[in-house]
């Protein structure tokens, strides 16, 4: 087993805890809560599901008040969940592992698709609604203090979606993508309001093949797809006997095609294409003179989907490493350009995202990876320099490092004093960090809390538990 085998293992407490053992101190303004979300069992029955992606969703809430941390976690009580507790096996498909299932339900199931609603990945708040998300088309709303479900927050327009939504500034809500699968295909883009129920598609275009996609560009002008060659025939997928991730296939020869779907509506630009690649997540998007720049933790290729499957990973086997991106596209003259960023690859980014998504900006944080081969410490990258910063420590794995910028006038080093009057601006790399960290050592977690400038230790508070590895989770302030 490798070091990090412990973030894989199951957790079955639920627990509340009021205060957890603090050690540091944690800066006066930062009061909210920290919740996240992530797989959480892999087992059900006498079964192991295969794939890190296919856990059960469990919610964590760290609330930050009064210089204190507490802490609580729940399972999301989704329909797959419920419904593998009640029956003993697993009963929807997930990314990777599917029911067992004869010939006969496969076919039945075209016309009642067990569609899943184990929202693990990411989670937002919309409006004043929380919601828990998977690529499925069933968000999960859910109670921000007390994590119990309340069943299924909108509907996608669309069979497949991401966990990656962008705010619409305009709006206050959300905008997301969704793969509408039929006689034909196509991508969509939607917008949520903050208080609406019914989304509204703003921008499609039809696609024979989609590629998969987990996460997409914004820039104030366009909608920003990396069609990565990794392509599925959705209509094969449920007689095909596989489970979903695993009718998609990788087709290198077509490279990555880049897709501008305008903001208001217009004719899609593109496709512009370059080198394969693979990736998950966007860092930032912005448009620069008549051309769009496009930042993207990449892969040399898909096989980091298989690296991630759960026996691979307790075996220790290898996993792919992350780069750095710059994507440069230029309409004009129909091409793509694009440069390592940085040298230190990372992935899982974040930014300080009020102030730079769809604009200019200089900061990107993340999770690297070292010589334990998992991601191993959290990175700091200045874009505009080429240049990295590291925080690690031996046995420690740290999770998606949550940046929660500093408030206007009341900095996190100096100016509060002196003119704490609202008006001193903060720089760009000015919060904190948050980010949950399994101590592989004492098998247990601990929410971290950096300074995100320069990566010094705030504050740690030790969880009672090992909080197994999850993706994603949002800062929501008190
Ligand atoms: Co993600």
């Amino acid at each position: 087993m490798s070091g990090y085998a412990d973030g894989l293992r199951s957790l079955d407490a639920e627990v509340r805890v009021d205060d957890l053992p603090l050690t540091g101190t944690l800066p006066e303004w930062l009061r909210g809560s920290l919740l996240r979300t992530g797989p959480a069992r892999w087992e059900v029955g006498g079964r192991t599901m295969n794939h890190w992606f296919d856990g059960f969703a469990m919610l964590h809430r760290f609330g930050i008040a009064g210089g204190g941390v507490s802490y609580s976690n729940r399972f999301l009580e989704s329909k797959a969940y419920r419904a593998a507790e009640d029956e003993g096996e697993i009963v929807y498909s997930e990314f990777a592992t599917d029911p067992c299932r004869s010939l006969f339900s496969r076919v039945f199931s075209l016309f009642d698709p067990k569609i899943s609603d184990n929202a693990n990945v990411n989670l937002t708040k919309l409006g004043e609604r929380f919601i828990a998300m998977t690529e499925t088309p069933m968000p999960v709303q859910f109670d921000g203090d007390t994590l119990e479900a309340a069943g299924v927050a909108y509907e996608v327009p669309g069979l497949l979606t991401t966990a990656h939504p962008h705010l619409n500034r305009a709006s206050g809500g959300m905008l997301n993508y969704a793969a509408k699968v039929g006689p034909r295909n196509s991508y969509r883009f939607f917008h949520l309001g903050p208080d609406a129920s019914e989304p509204q598609v703003v921008a499609q275009m039809p696609v024979k093949r989609p590629g998969y996609q987990h996460s997409f560009g914004l820039t104030e002008k366009h909608f920003v797809l990396a069609e990565y060659p990794f392509v599925v025939n959705p209509v094969s997928i449920p007689l095909s006997g596989r489970p979903y991730i695993e009718n998609y296939r990788w087709e290198p020869e077509r490279g990555t095609r880049f897709w501008l779907l305008p903001r208001d509506g217009g004719e899609p630009l593109g496709p512009f294409e370059t080198d394969a690649w693979f990736g998950f997540h966007h860092i930032n998007a912005y448009e620069d003179g008549g051309e769009v720049v496009v930042d993207i933790c990449v892969f040399e290729d898909a096989g980091i989907v298989e690296d991630l499957y759960l026996e691979r990973l307790r075996a220790g086997k290898p996993i792919a490493k992350p780069q750095v991106r710059r994507f440069r596209i230029d309409p004009a003259a129909g091409s793509v350009g694009s440069e390592l960023l940085v040298e230190q690859g990372f992935d899982l980014p974040r930014i300080n995202y009020g102030r730079s998504n769809e604009r200019p900006y200089r900061y990107a944080w993340g999770v690297g990876t070292g010589e334990t081969g998992w991601l191993d410490s959290i990175v700091k990258a200045d874009l505009e320099r080429g240049t990295t910063q590291s925080w690690e420590r031996p046995g420690c794995f740290p999770g998606e490092p949550v940046f929660v910028a500093a408030p206007g006038g009341a900095g996190t080093k100096s100016g509060a004093e002196g003119g704490g009057n609202g008006s001193v601006a903060t720089a760009e790399d000015e919060g904190v960090l948050l980010s949950v960290v399994l101590d592989s050592e004492k098998a247990s977690s601990f929410l971290l809390v950096l300074d995100a400038s320069d990566l010094t230790e705030l504050a740690r508070a030790e969880a009672p538990h090992h909080i197994p590895f999850g993706f994603h989770g949002q800062f929501a302030p008190a």
